[in-house]
């Protein structure tokens, strides 16, 4: 494998006098490209940094939300030599990934809290954020406890878990107490009943062998029930766990109300019934996978199309979890001094963006994630990330990501985010003053003044591209840290939209 340096350059700045550099380094520490619609932001500084990562051996995951983003990466992929390296998972495709045999092989320890970590990630991700209840905190307590609860079972009564265990499970949890009394007609036992069977079944006969193979002595002290029960639930995780089960499904949850209970189980339930569906089931849930997330350190870039535009919101559900199951494996890597960087793409990145983002991105540096996020204004991102306090979270999740670039916006808040970003100067100021005693003589002072180096309505006027422009588009770069030029921290930059890479290995 190749040894990458962090300091290699991608992009070379240079002004009149001297030369700036932007390299891996700045690469990794993560982008951040903000543009209105069609002012150049996948066609200009987008597809430009897409081909230097191609271009410098990259590895990484392509989230898409338009159908044209495919074919733009087959382009990029081909003009920089990487053709070879891509691998598309796609409805109809001959690549799949199956996410709960990933996780199960993964962690065997904490599998339960892994899967549950996955779910109600991507579930939150796509729950209404200006509802008012993905901030409360009882209705995230009781969604987490029933997923928790379900794939539990579903362990403790089958040995493996599976999305149509999982979904028939949760469709047939008895809704009261009389419920429960009437016992089912011959035929028509319930998912639930049927592993709840299973499991007791399973706990009884590991019960039976611990208890035979115990000294006679102890066998006898333990004729006692309640020592008996205290010796079991000690010695037999899976007898305690029947009955955390147990006062979960029959104390707690049968008794929410009628409408909680409904909600609970439709967000949960309708989740799964999703993935259950073509073409994702077969995509995601189903047969040995083909492709997996470590593919990528060895250079594959993995590109999800199941376009945000054309599948919805099971498109973007199967992509944040892929995302997110992507991000965790990469953070696990051994990372050493020469290990490959990996990009993390996302235009219209708003569609993506999930509640633990902001700490992944916190670590994504050191392990060598240089992800691009490309949006057109905050307010995009403040609906999505939402819920109470969603400008400072989407402001302090902004700070991440260490470089913006701004192209042509006419979102005030945007525009005034990056012009105090840049921050201010002190600017030469001449000012003239008329004086009466020295018979009318005007004097000329300069006086400095404090202004903003770049005012938010210059943004407007940017230039976006196309035939107009010559295919040129301009964007003001800025880097937090390290001056870029002139001991600024941004420039103005010319993207080409006809850029051509030249391979640098
Ligand atoms: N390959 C290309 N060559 C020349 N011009 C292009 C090309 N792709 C797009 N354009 C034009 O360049 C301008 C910028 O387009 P681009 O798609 O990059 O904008 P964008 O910021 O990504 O917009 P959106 O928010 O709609 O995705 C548009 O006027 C578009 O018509
Ligand atoms: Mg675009």
């Amino acid at each position: 494998m190749p040894a990458f340096d962090l300091d290699q350059p991608l992009i070379e700045l240079a002004s009149q006098t001297e030369r700036g550099y932007w390299t891996i380094r700045h690469a990794v520490e993560g982008v951040q490209i903000f543009g209105g619609i069609g002012s150049g932001k996948t066609s200009g500084s987008g597809r430009m940094l897409a081909l230097k990562y191609l271009a410098s051996g990259f590895g990484g995951l392509v989230l898409t939300v338009k159908p044209d983003e495919k074919q733009a990466w087959q382009e990029y992929c081909q003009l920089t030599g990487r053709e070879r390296d891509l691998i598309i998972l796609e409805p109809g495709g001959p690549h799949r990934f199956n996410f709960l045999q990933y996780e199960s092989r993964q962690a065997k320890s904490a599998l339960t809290e892994n899967i549950v970590e996955v779910l109600k990630t991507v579930i939150r991700a796509g729950e209404e954020k200006d509802s008012g209840k993905s901030d409360d905190a009882f209705w995230e307590t009781a969604l987490d406890m029933l997923i928790f609860n379900v794939i539990d079972l579903c362990q403790l009564a089958y040995g493996h878990i599976s999305v149509q265990q999982m979904y028939d499970i949760v469709q047939t949890i008895p809704k009261s107490h009389e419920q429960l009394q009437n016992s089912p007609q011959e035929g028509e036992v319930k998912a639930f009943q049927k592993a709840f069977e299973a499991a007791r079944k399973r706990v009884t006969e590991n019960m039976d062998a611990w208890f035979n193979a115990l000294p006679a002595a102890q066998q006898t002290i333990l004729q006692n029930e309640a020592a008996f029960e205290a010796e079991l639930l000690h010695a037999l995780p899976q007898a305690r766990l029947l009955k955390f089960l147990d006062q979960f499904f029959f104390d707690s949850f049968i008794n929410l109300s009628e409408k909680t209970r409904s909600i609970i189980d439709f967000t949960f339930a309708g989740f799964l019934f999703r993935l259950l569906r073509e073409p994702v089931y077969s995509l995601f849930c189903r047969g040995d996978s083909t492709v997996t997330p470590e593919d990528c350190l060895n250079g594959k870039i993995i590109l999800l199309n199941l376009p945000v535009k054309v599948y919805h919101k099971v498109g973007r559900d199967c992509q944040i979890l892929f995302k997110y199951i992507w991000q965790r494996a990469m953070e696990k890597r051994p990372v050493n001094p020469q290990a490959r960087p990996l990009f993390l793409w996302a235009d219209e990145a708003q569609n993506f963006l999930h509640e633990h983002d902001a700490d992944y991105q916190a670590t994504a540096r050191s392990s060598r994630i240089a992800t691009v996020y490309i949006s057109q204004n905050l307010p995009n991102y403040y609906a999505c990330m939402g819920g109470q306090k969603a400008e400072f979270r989407v402001k302090s999740f902004l700070g991440t990501l260490g470089t913006k670039i701004f192209h042509a916006n006419a979102d005030i808040e945007t525009n005034k985010y990056a012009s105090e970003l840049f921050g201010e100067a002190y600017f030469e100021e001449e000012s003239h003053s008329v004086t009466v005693s020295q018979n009318f003589g005007q004097t000329k002072s300069k006086s400095l003044k404090l202004e903003r180096m770049v005012r938010p309505e210059e943004f407007v006027r940017l230039r976006t591209g196309g035939p107009l422009n010559n295919f040129r588009v301009e964007g003001y770069l800025h880097r937090q840290g390290d001056a870029l030029l002139r001991g600024l921290n941004h420039t103005k930059m010319l993207f080409n939209q006809h850029y051509q890479p030249s391979p640098t290995r």
